[in-house]
């Protein structure tokens, strides 16, 4: 939930400090803070707001010397954001230095037994807490940092990703991990640390990925040191080569990292299927499937956990997986499904879905599930993250850096990829006839073009925004493979626009919401021809007679709908299984241009972060 950046080495850390904070504000941004040790003394500047009030906050009142740094930017948990609250925390005797990613869930008794031997607390936080307990340990058993840090980690229960660096020792970063991520890039003579690479891509390629329970002594002139938290056993560091590049985490002329996300789909999409469908092979090349086999088509039933976004794109492939492969899935939201004892055994497959790959709902789901013996696939956007490490098998979406903090491309490439799936199921338990088979390839081999084409329509969707941008609330409506995408476009518009906003399956309207209908209302209906058309129809119908306003979600060419809505948005027509990639897209542009139009931060929207790294 937070984004944590360390710099050690020959440079001056503050730019380097200052603009991986910006790139890492999509995990957290309602504080911010930055320490700089110039080898003499510290200097701290933190701040409430955003990276762009701590670059003021600096300038105005420290000195940026210094070649080694810590910075974060906070999405809080314990504390209210303020100045006080917000990252770096020294320890009481101002020697140790801290920033943190995650919760120090048993932070209270340890803070009543340090208040017994004399600390007292600036903050509300558990990490000033944390750093304490180091000192007192580093104290108590007169170890270096390094053994410090590891004795007092083994006594909090949590999750964290943290720097820490003691000003006698102005060569050396420790760092460490359980639950929240932490890489370190590797360049000559110099160290990086971030919660992601993108703050370091321009200086390294490569990088190493801390596993949980690890911890680092990172020192200059040395090679990294790992070792296991637990029991000190010695790790070795696994030094990946980066594929990722700059072009990928910047706005590249657009004026927000959503409407870019948008407007990449095609793109995205393309990728995510490129060398794994061979259309004109009539197969699917998926060496995660490929190689597990067997323990999917033997499967009882695949269990899909998730949450938010990724949770819809989970019940599309509810309707995907029974259509196509005639396997029985369970859509569960992952924070539910870890705490409910659920039934799970060895005959079942998992699949985990995460743009980010570091939910910690998800990642609990997985752990649970792979102890009761499920096999368990993961679905995730972030190469190397933690949910694509942790199971047994999996596919990447391919979707490149998603930077908004509202999900798009993840959506449509995860619908993607699971759809490759189904088929290659389909095709392999003999639920899908060879010719169906072919069909489905060539129709998802279209599907980038006819993305393009829906984008199209941006202007009249924008022209729609300006006449519903002041609604209270807004309904959404969709029935079979479109009832997800309309709860993925209440999400949305709630999220960016803070409109309230309701998903239904366009028939239950009548079990309750239609009491809402009058003429304020907006109703969003996704009513593509080949998905129960007409009962979709007469539902618009219902609510015509209410007097609400209809803005209709509609294949090319159709003009009954047209002839009842307020709006018609069109998008290419294919068939009904591969519509939600199609149909998604206006409903993006709208919540969009809607919040836009209400002044709202479409890419940082309030309370959000990008990766939800807590429960
Ligand atoms: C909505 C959104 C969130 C995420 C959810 C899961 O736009 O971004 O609802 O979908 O937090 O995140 P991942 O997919 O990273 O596990």
């Amino acid at each position: 939930m937070c984004g944590i950046v360390g710099y050690i080495g020959h440079r001056d850390a503050y730019p380097i400090i200052i603009k991986g904070l910006q790139r890492l504000e999509y995990r957290g941004y309602d504080s911010a803070g930055i320490v700089l040790f110039d080898g003499k003394g510290t200097k701290l500047a933190k701040t409430k707001g955003k990276v762009e009030d701590l670059i003021k906050r600096s300038k105005e009142s420290i000195s940026l010397e210094g070649k080694l740094g810590l910075g974060h930017t906070r999405w809080a948990t314990h504390g209210v954001p303020n100045d006080v609250n917000s990252h770096p925390h020294y320890s009481n005797s101002g020697e140790l230095c801290i920033i943190h990613n995650g919760i120090i869930e048993n932070y209270e008794s340890i803070k009543t037994a340090l208040t017994k031997r004399g600390y007292t607390f600036k903050s509300d936080t558990d990490t000033e807490v944390l750093i304490n307990l180091i000192e007192e340990v580093k104290k108590q058993e007169g170890v270096k940092l390094g053994k410090a840090v590891q004795i007092a980690l083994n006594q909090v229960v949590g999750a964290y990703a943290i720097a820490v660096f003691d000003i006698n020792k102005p060569d050396e970063i420790v760092v460490a991990k359980l639950g929240s991520p932490l890489a370190i890039g590797i360049g000559e003579n110099e160290y990086f640390i971030a919660s992601d690479a993108s703050p370091f891509i321009e200086y390294t390629n490569n990088a190493v990925y801390l596993e949980d329970e690890e911890m680092a002594i990172i020192r200059l002139g040395k090679e990294i040191k790992l070792r296991k938290i637990k029991d000190d056993a010695i790790a070795y560091p696994n030094i990946l080569e980066l594929q990722l590049n700059l072009e990928e985490i910047e706005k590249g002329g657009y004026d927000h990292f959503m409407l870019k996300e948008i407007y990449e789909q095609p793109r995205a999409i393309l990728d995510t299927y490129r060398g794994r469908l061979l259309a004109d092979q009539g197969i699917i090349r998926m060496a995660g499937i490929d190689q597990n086999l067997e323990r999917f088509t033997n499967a009882n039933r695949i269990i899909i956990v998730a949450c938010g976004t990724s949770w819809h794109a989970g019940l599309v492939a509810e309707y995907i997986f029974e259509d196509l492969a005639r396997i029985p899935v369970e859509v569960e939201y992952a924070s539910e499904f870890r705490y409910r004892n659920p039934v799970i055994t060895e005959k079942d497959v998992l699949i985990a879905i995460s743009q980010s790959g570091e939910t910690a709902d998800t990642l609990a789901a997985i752990k649970m599930a792979k102890e009761k013996g499920a096999f368990v696939f993961g679905v995730c956007n972030v190469v190397g993250s933690s949910i694509a490490r942790e199971t047994h098998a999996g596919a990447y979406t391919h979707a490149g850096p998603e930077i908004g903090v509202a999900s798009t491309k993840a959506f449509t490439t995860q619908i993607t990829v699971l759809t490759l799936i189904a088929l290659k199921l389909g095709k392999a338990n003999g639920a899908l006839s060879e010719s169906k088979f072919h069909e489905y390839l060539t129709q998802l081999e279209g599907v980038p073009a006819k993305v393009e084409k829906a984008l199209e329509s941006n202007a009249i969707i924008e022209e729609i925004a300006a006449v519903y941008k002041d609604s209270p609330n807004c309904l959404y409506l969709g029935r079979g493979y479109n009832f997800p995408v309309a709860l993925e476009g209440a999400l949305k518009l709630k999220e960016i626009s803070y409109i309230h906003a309701e998903g239904y399956p366009a028939a239950e309207m009548k079990h309750g919401p239609i009491a809402l209908i009058d003429e304020q209302m907006p109703v969003v209906v996704i009513a593509t021809k080949r998905g129960h058309y007409e009962k979709v129809v007469s539902n618009i119908q219902e609510i015509k007679s209410r007097k609400g306003k209809i803005i209709a979600i509609v294949f090319e060419g159709d003009t009954v709908v047209k002839g009842i809505a307020d709006h018609v948005i069109e998008v290419p027509e294919t068939i009904e299984s591969l519509s939600p990639l199609l149909t998604t897209i206006p409903l993006q542009l709208l919540s969009y241009h809607i919040a836009l139009m209400r002044g709202c931060n479409v890419d940082q929207p309030r309370n959000l972060a990008k990766s939800v790294t807590v429960e």
